[in-house]
């Protein structure tokens, strides 16, 4: 569906791709990995015509980037790095324009901002002017912006780098909702969810593409037939000592050396989540004894009304 064919791109006498050469299959999710400043973003802006490759080719469902550029662009959403905005329009005046962009009419235009708002988790922010929206909150609104033509191909440059854990979850969920009917392609340094996410992967290095596929044909391709096995389980604190004898010792004896047992206490994820939760929790509880006491039902609220 995305096909990179030896593209080539130097920033003055500075080599920035060599021969990138790559294919990402139709309806599959594939993520792009890469130190910083290894190459990605440049693909990436390449693949949606805003930048030109010194040399190779680009090609998007058959069409060719050089020849057939409109319909290119006309196929892929992109979420950029760092999207702009106008920072006076709110976040459904910036959707409604950019439903008109794509060829959505003007009376439809409000409906599909709603949505897409709604989609990424905006929508109480609707009436928001964009320059007052935080970071994670333009990050969604600019995967809204990509999504709102429902284009076949989804280019997204590190959609999660600014979100909170459960925007990231939720970010996630919807990628692995969308990948039934489209195309990605994203970057991203959380190598944990990628792996939850994406069907295979492509990885640069400065410039070169080092690897591509599948998990499993990479890990075939390098003969990596070793697995490290995780069990998860809980347990009174006051049982590891005996636990970690008994587990070594029952592996070792079936000639399996054991090279770690590593006791994990509650993480910080679990932990965040905890106190987010606990949080919302306590607002909710607050709201409805102000609710109770304002409809006169609190014992309490009733007397300082009558002061
Ligand atoms: N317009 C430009 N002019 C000069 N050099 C550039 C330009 N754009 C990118 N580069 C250089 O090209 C290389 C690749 O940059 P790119 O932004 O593609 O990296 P990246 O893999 O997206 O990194 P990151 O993970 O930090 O986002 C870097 O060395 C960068 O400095
Ligand atoms: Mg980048």
């Amino acid at each position: 569906m995305i096909e990179c064919r030896r593209i080539s791109k130097k920033f003055g006498a500075f080599q920035a791709l060599g021969n990138v050469s790559f294919n990402i299959p139709s309806k599959k999710c594939y993520g792009f990995l890469g130190q910083n400043g290894a190459g990605k973003t440049t693909v990436l802006r390449m693949l949606v015509g805003l930048l030109r490759p010194d040399q190779g080719e680009i090609f998007v469902a058959g069409h060719s980037l050089l020849n057939e550029r409109q319909q290119v662009q006309r196929l892929c959403g992109y979420l950029p790095q760092r999207p702009e905005f106008y920072p006076w329009l709110s976040g459904e005046e910036f959707l409604r324009l950019s439903a008109e962009l794509v060829g959505v009419p003007a009376r439809q235009a409000k409906k599909i901002a709603g949505k897409y708002l709604d989609t990424v988790g905006l929508a109480d922010f609707s009436r928001r002017r964009v320059g007052k929206y935080s970071g994670g909150m333009q990050q969604r609104l600019g995967l809204a912006a990509a999504l709102i033509g429902d284009p076949p191909v989804l280019l997204l440059d590190e959609p999660v780098s600014a979100l909170d854990p459960q925007g990231r979850d939720s970010m996630f969920s919807l990628l692995k909702k969308l990948k039934q009917e489209k195309t990605i392609f994203l970057s991203s340094h959380i190598l944990h969810d990628i792996e939850q996410v994406c069907d295979g992967v492509v990885i640069i290095h400065k410039g070169q593409i080092k690897a591509q596929g599948t998990m499993p044909e990479l890990l075939k391709e390098r003969d990596e037939s070793i697995v490290r096995a995780q069990v998860h389980f809980e347990v009174d604190g006051g049982l590891i000592n005996r636990l970690q004898a008994e587990f070594s010792g029952t592996l070792q004896g079936i000639g399996i050396p054991v090279s770690n047992v590593a006791w994990q206490e509650q993480g910080l994820e679990q932990l965040f989540y905890k106190v987010v939760r606990q949080a919302e929790e306590e607002v909710e509880q607050e709201h409805h004894q102000h609710q109770n006491s304002s409809t006169g039902q609190g014992g309490a609220g009733d007397g300082n009304m009558a002061r």
